[in-house]
């Protein structure tokens, strides 16, 4: 009981200590800064803004030298002296969310590095990186990454030895970006001397750039804007984009609710006229898959499992082309569904062919009855259109592989 008033007591003054709407908040009490740009984020004009730049001093110092750089590219600079990914993370809706800019230009971690907020790994600095570029695409902003500039030192943490710790985080966040298919703004290649620093034309203080290291940084910035694709990004379009054929899982089943959500997504898929002509037929059991491993591996000659040693096997048939067009079209929806929503839960998939010689043969429909399909489908002709090898991924998934140029055209 006293414990509870206690608490009643310790909530009604955390209650009386924040500050309401309008009220004044002292600079050293705003730890996150919310102040710096809160005046210009209320005046800016937000239908303009290509790209926000968020960053720490060396942003801030890049507006100061080469304001007229952000203006003529309607880029909005917004880098706070000292601050690390952690309090970016914070401002990250006042200052990025809320400008709704096309693009948000992250360069971060310089502070990290030098321990401003004390010590925080290589690992912890790259999921902060993480979480932007994820929140930014939730709200339709695409994201980029820079490296970390170089430096061999800080003028303010002189007992810290940094070049290689950059490079090191850099070769992460580089290998991230590559990873969910977003850019990689390298200046540190183009900035760094032999020791992993920046030489005195570039940096007086090692640090931040003279304008002409931001004039080397702007070419940079501006290639990369003239060579990425401008296409919207979203989780939606960044999992479609990043779904990779998996060829290796665990032993470990995939859990109910993530087997349900996966055959739903296959259930919504869109089909010719809308009459719902697949069959999905989600196989866990070992008899079964025993045998289905052997009948695809006798046609495909092998003695190995075609299936990859998948826990779940996923089958989708389809009625006899010559009794419905769309057969095997609509089908092919119905795994395509399956696989990018798999994907979405962390599943790997793989397409698995030969179900339509399989299922042709009289062996092929005797393992149709016994999964229980219906006789009177199965007498019509019921073809296997495709399976998917499905389950959790074992070791890191593939980057996307390079596209096809030309993959597609706009005709206007
Ligand atoms: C119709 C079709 C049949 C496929 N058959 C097999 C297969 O039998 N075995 C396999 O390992 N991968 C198979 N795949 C997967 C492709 O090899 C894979 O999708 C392709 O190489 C592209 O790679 P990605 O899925 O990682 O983007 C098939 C894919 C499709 C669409």
């Amino acid at each position: 009981m006293r414990k509870i008033s206690f608490l009643f007591l310790s909530i009604a003054m955390l209650t009386a200590s924040l500050p309401a709407q309008g009220q004044s908040v002292t600079k050293k009490q705003d730890w996150a800064q919310f102040y710096v740009f809160e005046k210009d984020n209320a005046r800016v004009d937000k239908s303009r803004i290509k790209a926000v730049l968020m960053g720490d001093s060396i942003t801030e110092t890049w507006w100061g030298k080469d304001s007229t750089f952000f203006k003529d590219n309607n880029f909005v600079g917004r880098g706070i002296s000292g601050q690390t990914t952690s309090e970016m993370i914070v401002r990250f809706r006042k200052d990025v969310l809320d400008l709704h800019p096309q693009f948000v230009v992250i360069m971060a971690g310089t502070n990290d590095i030098a321990q401003n907020n004390g010590i925080i790994s290589k690992d912890n600095i790259l999921g902060n990186l993480k979480t932007m570029v994820e929140i930014a695409k939730f709200h339709n902003i695409n994201p980029m990454l820079c490296s970390v500039p170089p430096a061999a030192g800080f003028v303010w943490r002189k007992d810290l030895a940094p070049a290689q710790d950059i490079i090191e985080l850099n070769k992460m966040i580089k290998e991230y970006s590559v990873s969910v298919g977003i850019p990689y703004i390298d200046y540190h290649s183009a900035l760094t001397d032999e020791n992993g620093g920046m030489p005195k034309e570039y940096a007086k203080d090692g640090v931040h750039p003279t304008l002409e290291g931001f004039k080397i940084m702007e070419k940079i910035l501006l290639d990369t804007f003239e060579k990425t694709d401008f296409a919207m990004d979203n989780v939606v379009l960044s999992s479609l984009k990043t779904r990779r054929s998996i060829r290796s899982y665990k032993k470990q089943q995939i859990k109910d609710e993530e087997l349900l959500a996966v055959l739903q997504a296959g259930t919504f898929a869109p089909n010719g006229m809308g009459i719902q002509d697949s069959w999905i037929v989600a196989v866990q059991n070992e008899d079964i898959k025993k045998e289905l491993i052997r009948m695809n591996a006798e046609i495909l000659g092998t003695k190995s499992d075609p299936y990859y040693g998948a826990p779940t096997i996923i089958l989708v048939f389809g009625s006899n082309p010559e009794k419905w067009r769309n057969s095997v079209q609509d089908g092919s929806l119905v795994l395509g569904n399956m696989m990018n929503a798999a994907h979405s839960l962390g599943l790997g998939t793989c397409w698995i062919n030969r179900e339509m010689e399989m299922f042709a043969t009289k062996e092929g429909k005797e393992l149709m009855r016994k999964m229980g399909i219906d006789e009177k489908l199965i007498k019509e002709g019921l073809i296997g259109i495709g399976a998917l090898a499905i389950g959790y991924p074992e070791g890191e998934p593939r980057a996307p592989k390079p596209r096809k140029e030309n993959y597609f055209r706009i005709i206007k």
